[in-house]
């Protein structure tokens, strides 16, 4: 693979960004993403949303210019059920964003001749990468026989056959391998495997993207493993969105599920003088990620506007049923509330705003997460002992 000038840029904007660590700007230069790329790809406009197709046989230059984005490439669907050029349902694979890979990996902050497990290999680039840094020996599982494969072969055609690629479920992290001085999850958790914790030396290091079920937004962690071995702690450096670890998927909640023709009758109206705006409104702002924080066991819903309102639902995931629902409208200085259930997750939802506000909203580089080896997970705000986040909440 021969590295063009558009690579070549777009490793200079990335430096120039100061996206890329020490020592990471020579290894991201001579290993170009298009290296590890199959023949067709979805190119994933983030800041648009659009998602289109690019064959390279029908149109070499657009793959290659996808190929050089900064825009994260879908390479599966559908855990490679689904066949053609249309978007299949949910996307199972993908060659991530270049400036997330690279934000990731100083996260990372790996040392060479150390020891690293990734978990989701997709097309083995970032494997490679780790590899051309000087990691000693870097183990990547693919849960997907047929991207493991493929991820084998790409790395074999770059010589970097010494990667050890496994196919299995990283849930399990890769115990043959252990004890490893970093761990390194490319698919979003939503509980950190007490098995990486086990798998990862004390002083590792462990970057993952981990978020609530509210959203599908997640931070970047960083933890660093304790003296005993017992927990990691770190912080939250980055909001991310990856494909999720296949066993902690999770299908938005269906409406008919929730809101009966009872419950409707039933559920109680108020009002609400928070706005949209101040909330749930961005996919990427930290105040949506922090009410996932603090209001637990609970997802996010965006329905269609009507009649000049955006309804949002907040669905209690847990067996209850509970569910609220907000008519935002931006022009009024109120807007409807309506709650069923046992929750009142509104008043959840005002309760962890004012909260959040009262602390000064703490976003990243104030918000660190703390996790055992048996699912428990704390959030807290600037230092470990000021627990905030509710342990049910992941
Ligand atoms: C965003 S992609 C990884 C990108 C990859 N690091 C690269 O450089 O191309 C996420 C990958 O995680 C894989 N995955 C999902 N669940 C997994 C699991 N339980 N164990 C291992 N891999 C998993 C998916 O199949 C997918 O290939």
């Amino acid at each position: 693979m021969t590295t063009t000038g558009s690579w070549r840029g777009l490793v200079a904007r990335l430096a120039a960004d100061g996206m890329l660590a020490a020592g990471w700007r020579p290894v991201f230069e001579g290993l170009p993403r298009a290296g590890f790329l199959p023949d067709v790809i979805w190119q994933h406009r983030v800041r648009t949303g659009d998602v289109e197709a690019v064959e390279r046989a029908r149109e070499p230059e657009r793959w290659r210019a996808a190929a050089e984005s900064d825009d994260p490439l879908v390479t599966q669907w559908d855990d490679g059920g689904h066949q053609g050029l249309e978007q299949g349902r949910v996307a199972s694979s993908s060659a991530s964003a270049p400036s997330v890979v690279a934000a990731m990996l100083a996260d990372l902050d790996v040392y060479p001749g150390q020891r690293v497990l990734e978990v989701g290999t997709g097309t083995g680039w970032n494997a490679g990468l780790l590899h051309r840094f000087g990691a000693g020996a870097v183990t990547t599982v693919e849960v997907d026989r047929a991207l493991a494969d493929a991820a084998r072969a790409a790395l074999e055609r770059q010589s970097l056959g010494a990667v050890t690629v496994v196919c299995g479920d990283g849930f399990q992290g890769h115990p043959a391998g252990a004890p490893y001085d970093r761990v390194i999850a490319t698919c979003g958790v939503h509980t950190i495997p007490g098995a990486w914790l086990e798998q990862c030396r004390p002083g590792g290091r462990i970057v993952v993207p981990w978020g609530t079920r509210f959203t599908r937004t997640e931070a970047t962690v960083a933890l660093t493993v304790a003296a005993d071995g017992r927990t990691a702690s770190g912080m939250l450096t980055a909001l991310v969105q990856f494909m999720s670890l296949r066993a902690q998927r999770q299908d938005l909640p269906a409406y008919g599920d929730y809101v009966t023709a009872e419950s409707r009758e039933k559920a109680e109206r108020g009002t609400t003088v928070l706005t949209l705006g101040a909330t749930l409104a961005g996919e990427w702002d930290i105040s949506r990620f922090v009410l996932g924080l603090l209001v637990p066991d609970c997802a996010v819903v965006f329905d269609a506007p009507q009649d000049g309102r955006q309804p949002v639902w907040l669905c209690s995931l847990g067996g209850d049923r509970s569910w609220a629902c907000v008519l935002f409208r931006e022009d009024e200085k109120s807007s409807t509330v309506y709650q069923y259930g046992g929750r009142r997750l509104w008043d959840e939802a005002e309760a962890a705003h004012a909260w959040w506000d009262g602390q000064g909203r703490p976003g990243l580089g104030r918000l660190g997460l703390t996790v055992d080896g048996h699912g428990r997970q704390h959030i807290w705000v600037d230092t470990p002992d000021h627990v905030v986040g509710l342990p049910s909440a992941v």
